[in-house]
C-alpha cells in the first residue's frame, strides 16, 4: 500500500470477472427497457443507426479512456483526477459523475422497481393478462399507485447495497459471471417465440428499415444520450472500474467486447418485444410503459407462459442489478476514498440520498403526475438531465483529460500494457478521436439538440 492510498482496494480476479463486471454494469434496463422504447419513440432503425455511431464514435472511445484514467490511477472517479492532476479543478468531472449517478440510480430503481414487482408478480401467478387492454391495466394500476412502486423501489436498494458491501470481487463479480450468460440464452429463446408471432414481418421492417424523415436534432442528442446511458460512460462508473482492472488485461479489447456483446443484446431485445408491438396493436410510441405492456402479452398464450414471464423478468431484475451496483459504487467509492467514510456508512448514506430523490420519480406517476420543471415532470427530468446533459459533458472532459492532459506516453503504456500489445494503428485511431472527434462531436450535437444554437 503506498501512503497516498491506504484505504485497501480490491481487484477483479479474473479476465472474465473483468468482461462480466463491465458488462453487468453496460447490459441493464437501458437494453431491454429503454433501447426499445427509445428506438419505438424515435422511428425506429434510423435512430438505431444514429445510436450505434454514437457508440462507435463516442462511447467506445470514452469508454477505452475512463479505464485508462482509472487504472493508471488505482482510483474511483473522483480520486483518479486528483491524483493525476492535482491542483487543477479535473476532478469536478468526476464530481460530476457522481451527481449524473445519483440521477440515474433515483429513475433507475424506479424501473427497477417495476421490473421486480413484475417478477414477483408473474412467479406467484398474479398477471392475468388477456389483451392488449388488461396489459395496460396491469402496468398501471402498478406505476399509478404510491406505496406499491415506492416499496419495491427501497427492495431493490436495498438489494444493491447489500452486494455493494459484499466487495468488489465477492459481490460484483460473482453474481454478474454466472447470471448473464443465462440471460443471454433466454433472451434468444424469447426472440425466437416473438419471431413466430402473427405479423411479426412488421416489427422487423421497424427495426431494420431506416427512416430519417423522424431525425431532428433532438433526436441525435437522445441517441448520443442513450449510447453513454448504454455504455455507463461519463458518470465515472468506468473509470472506478477500470481501477480494479488487472496489469495484464487489454484495456481497448476489454471495451471493444462489451461494446459488442452490449449492442447484441439491445437489438436481442428489441426482436423480442417490436415483433409483439405490432402483432397486439400497440404504439410503438408508447414510452417507458412500452415493455411491461408487450412482454406480458408474447407468453399470454403460450403454454407455460406465467413461467416463462417469471424467469424474463427475473433475468432483467438481475439485468438491473448488475448495473445499480456500479451506479452505486460511484458515489460509495467517493465517500469511501475521498471523504474517509466507512464503506458501509458510504453505502447507508447513498441509499438514502437515492431513495429520497428517487421517490419523486416513482411518485410522478402519482401524487407528483402534474408537478413539473422545465415541462418534464421528476422522473422524466432526471433521465434527460443524466443521460443528454451531465454524461455528454461528463464525456467531453473526459475525452479531452485522456487526450490532451494525460499524455501520450501514460496512453500508450496503458492502452499496450507498456508496449505488449501490438495495437498501433488502433491506439492513433483511438487519440485522434479523444482528442478531436468527440469533444467536437459532443458539443456540436449538445448545442443543436438542447437549442441553444438553431440550425
Ligand atoms: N448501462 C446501464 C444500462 O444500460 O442499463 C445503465 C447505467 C449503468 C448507466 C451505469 C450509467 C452507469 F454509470
Amino acid at each position: 500500500m503506498n501512503k497516498e492510498n491506504p484505504i485497501k482496494r480490491e481487484g477483479f480476479a479474473t479476465s472474465l470477472g473483468v468482461i462480466a463486471a463491465t458488462l453487468g454494469s453496460a447490459v441493464g434496463l437501458g437494453n431491454i427497457w429503454k433501447f426499445p422504447y427509445m428506438t419505438g419513440e424515435n422511428g425506429g432503425a434510423a435512430f438505431i443507426l444514429l445510436y450505434l455511431g454514437a457508440t462507435l464514435l463516442v462511447g467506445l472511445p470514452i469508454m477505452i479512456s475512463e479505464f485508462i484514467i482509472g487504472r493508471r490511477a488505482q482510483k474511483a472517479a473522483v480520486g483518479a483526477y486528483r491524483k493525476l492532476a492535482p491542483d487543477k479543478p479535473w476532478f469536478l468531472t468526476g464530481l460530476a459523475g457522481v451527481l449524473a449517478a445519483i440521477l440515474i440510480m433515483s429513475f433507475y430503481t424506479n424501473v427497477a422497481g417495476w421490473v421486480f414487482a413484475y417478477a414477483f408478480k408473474a412467479a406467484t401467478g398474479g398477471i392475468a393478462i388477456n389483451s392488449p387492454e388488461s396489459a395496460k391495466e396491469v402496468f398501471d394500476s402498478l406505476a399509478g399507485g404510491v406505496w406499491e412502486p415506492l416499496v419495491w423501489q427501497w427492495i431493490t436498494l436495498v438489494l444493491t447495497g447489500t452486494v455493494i458491501l459484499a466487495g468488489v470481487r465477492g459481490g460484483i463479480e460473482r453474481m454478474t459471471k454466472t447470471l448473464l450468460p443465462i440471460l443471454f440464452v433466454l433472451l434468444i429463446a424469447y426472440d425466437i417465440r416473438a419471431l413466430t408471432l402473427p405479423g411479426a414481418a412488421q416489427g422487423l421492417e421497424f427495426l431494420f428499415k431506416p427512416d430519417f424523415s423522424k431525425i431532428t436534432e433532438l433526436t441525435v442528442l437522445l441517441a448520443l444520450g442513450l449510447a453513454f446511458f448504454k455504455l455507463s460512460v461519463g458518470v465515472g462508473t468506468m473509470t472506478t472500474y477500470g481501477s480494479y482492472i488487472g496489469q495484464g488485461e487489454s484495456l481497448p479489447g476489454t471495451a471493444l467486447k462489451v461494446m459488442f456483446s452490449d449492442i447484441l443484446v439491445s437489438i436481442m431485445a428489441g426482436l423480442a418485444i417490436f415483433p409483439a408491438v405490432f402483432a397486439f396493436g400497440f404504439a410503438p410510441e408508447s414510452g417507458p410503459p412500452l415493455l411491461f405492456f408487450t412482454i406480458p402479452m408474447v407468453f399470454n398464450a403460450m403454454p407455460l407462459g406465467q413461467f416463462f414471464l417469471a424467469v424474463f423478468f427475473i433475468l432483467t431484475s438481475i439485468a438491473a442489478t448488475g448495473a445499480m451496483i456500479s451506479l452505486l459504487e460511484v458515489p460509495v467509492a467517493y465517500l469511501h476514498e475521498e471523504l474517509r467514510f466507512s464503506r458501509r456508512i458510504a453505502t447507508i448514506i447513498s441509499v438514502l440520498v437515492i431513495a429520497a430523490l428517487g421517490s419523486t420519480a416513482t411518485l410522478s406517476g402519482s401524487a407528483l403526475a402534474e408537478f413539473t420543471i422545465l415541462g418534464r415532470n421528476m422522473f422524466d427530468l432526471q433521465d434527460f438531465l443524466s443521460s443528454n446533459v451531465l454524461m455528454p459533458i461528463g464525456g467531453i472532459f473526459i475525452a479531452l483529460f485522456a487526450g490532451w492532459k494525460l499524455g501520450s506516453r501514460v496512453i500508450f503504456d496503458e492502452a499496450t500494457n507498456q508496449g505488449t500489445l501490438n495495437n498501433n494503428s488502433f491506439l492513433a485511431v483511438y487519440t485522434f478521436i479523444v482528442r478531436y472527434v468527440a469533444p467536437v462531436a459532443i458539443v456540436v450535437v449538445l448545442l443543436y439538440g438542447l437549442g441553444i444554437i438553431k440550425a
